[in-house]
């Protein structure tokens, strides 16, 4: 790509024996390469504490590659790879570390260019050790320049989010941070905004006059995995809802930017968080709900329940499930409830977002067998299918008159396409330094400060927390977050 030759070159992976880098980071810049997307002076510098070099480094990346992408991977293309690599042995927080990484800089594999990316895939806790440390050593200049690269959540709070940015900010521009948020890497999560403002058909009909309620639904059959150290501390609101699930309603809501560009799309995503009405601590119990999943099966398997997880505390009141219900106080929305939800060990992995709209305004049908006509949905599959749908009523073809709902499906990509995965689109948005699908700060603001409230009352109420047995859809109690009786989860896409 002759044409990205002037962008950075080389990227520092902190956290390269992680397992973010391991299952997402690594495999994503594999796929580039074998795309021939990387421009060709491209370095990767791998930091991280064990004792590798060059050499064995490789071969431990090679193994991971080996059964991340076990399609993909070709001694061939491995190869070329791995001569990018150079490994900088050392401690996050040992300034020394970040000398030898600047005398790395200074030699890299491919050629030299100006312009540095550092990806912080490592603990947020350790986000403040690596900012001080490349200043120190002056890997944050020329200002403007060089990217860094930050991963959710932001902060667990809002009064930490600002913490935290403050710290950044000493040693890095706005424009130099990356603040990263997988889900908008999606290609649906992307496709939201051209299906709403690219069709003139959608455009009318998506407000308050014909949306009856707005569901938003992240689910996933998985577990904590290895990762009960983060989670425990973490739970599903600030793992997924703050950030994941508040973009996807962002996105559905959002009036149309005045152009395609970073700042005009995000000044839309704040106003959107800006209207969603606080929740007073008194109706709170109608407007979010939190569970933990017991033991139960998945696809068929017994699988623990969360407090007998590896490292879980085993009387955690940590939820591993979320449901809520927001109202978006602007003319646009007013009175149309978005229901939120997201959880672990549910009944499968499945992801959409689904509108149901209100039902004709003239009962024409009234006292026939049509009475009980069932709304109109649009549906946008986000994964494991990406699917666009649409169901709408048709009459029965034969002599009474009946009705059946016909699903007008528009499957988003075509049989043998490859999905690109969200980090792939992510990574080379920062070497382009496009930051339209990166968080800008007062996004993280507004966000917290709509559900630090949520979380200030449950840090309250210790005692108890629901549970839902493992490979359920989740706890039924969450339906008393629903405004009228004939709503509903909607669990297929
Ligand atoms: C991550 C969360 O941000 O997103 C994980 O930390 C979650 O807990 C993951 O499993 C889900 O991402 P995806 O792309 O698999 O939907």
């Amino acid at each position: 790509m002759a044409d990205d030759d002037s962008y950075p070159c080389s990227f520092v992976i902190f956290g390269a024996t992680g397992h973010l880098a391991g299952t997402k980071l690594l495999p994503a810049l594999f796929e580039l390469e074998a795309a021939g997307r990387l421009p060709e002076v491209t370095n990767f510098f791998a930091f991280g504490r064990r004792a590798f070099d060059d050499a064995s480094w490789s071969a431990h990346m090679e193994q991971s590659l080996r059964s991340e992408r076990p399609a993909r991977f070709s001694p061939k293309l491995f190869a070329r790879f791995a001569a990018r690599f150079s490994y900088v042995q050392g401690d996050l927080h040992d300034v020394d570390a970040y000398r030898r990484l600047l005398a790395e800089l200074g030699t890299p594999k491919t050629g030299t260019c100006a312009n540095q990316v550092f990806y912080l895939a490592i603990s947020p806790s350790d986000f403040a050790a690596v900012a001080h440390n490349l200043a120190e050593v002056g890997l944050n200049r020329p200002r403007g320049q060089h990217r860094i690269v930050v991963e959710k959540p932001f902060g667990e709070n809002l009064e930490s989010a600002q913490a935290l940015n403050r710290l950044l900010h000493e040693h890095f521009d706005e424009k130099q941070i990356f603040r990263i948020d997988h889900y908008l890497g999606k290609e649906t999560v992307q496709n939201l905004v051209v299906f709403r403002f690219a069709n003139l058909l959608v455009e009318p009909l998506w407000n308050r006059n014909f949306v009856d309620h707005v569901q938003i639904t992240v689910a996933e059959s998985t577990g904590i995995g290895t990762r009960a150290g983060y989670y425990d501390r973490t739970g599903a609101m600030r793992d997924m809802l703050q950030n994941h699930l508040m973009q996807l309603l962002t996105l559905v809501a959002m009036e149309p930017p005045a152009a395609l560009e970073p700042e005009s799309l995000r000044d839309e995503k704040v106003k959107v968080l800006r209207s969603i009405r606080p929740i007073p601590r008194r109706l709170l119990s109608t407007h979010a709900f939190r569970a933990q999943y017991a033991a139960g099966s998945v696809s068929g398997k017994p699988v623990p329940a969360y407090r007998e997880e590896e490292g879980v505390e085993p009387g955690s009141i940590t939820e591993t499930y979320v449901a809520a219900r927001f109202l978006i106080d602007n003319w646009r929305w007013r009175g149309v409830p978005f229901y939120l939800r997201t959880g672990k060990r549910l009944h499968q992995s499945q992801s959409h977002v689904a509108i149901r709209f209100k039902h004709p305004p003239q009962q024409l049908f009234r006292e026939t067998p049509l009475e009980d006509t069932a709304p109109n949905w649009i549906i946008l599959g986000l994964q494991p299918r990406e699917s666009m749908g649409m169901e709408i009523q048709a009459r029965q073809p034969g002599l009474s008159l009946n009705t059946r709902t016909i699903r007008m499906d528009a499957s988003y990509r075509g049989e043998g396409l490859r999905t690109v995965d969200a980090y792939e689109a992510l990574l080379l948005d920062i070497v382009r330094g496009d930051q339209t699908n990166f968080i800008r700060f007062d996004e993280v603001e507004w966000a917290w400060r709509v559900v630090d409230p949520i979380l200030r009352a449950w840090a309250q109420e210790r005692e108890h927390i629901h549970t839902y047995p493992a490979g359920s859809w989740g706890p039924a109690e969450s339906n008393r977050l629903f405004e009228w009786d004939y709503q509903a989860w909607r669990d297929d896409a």
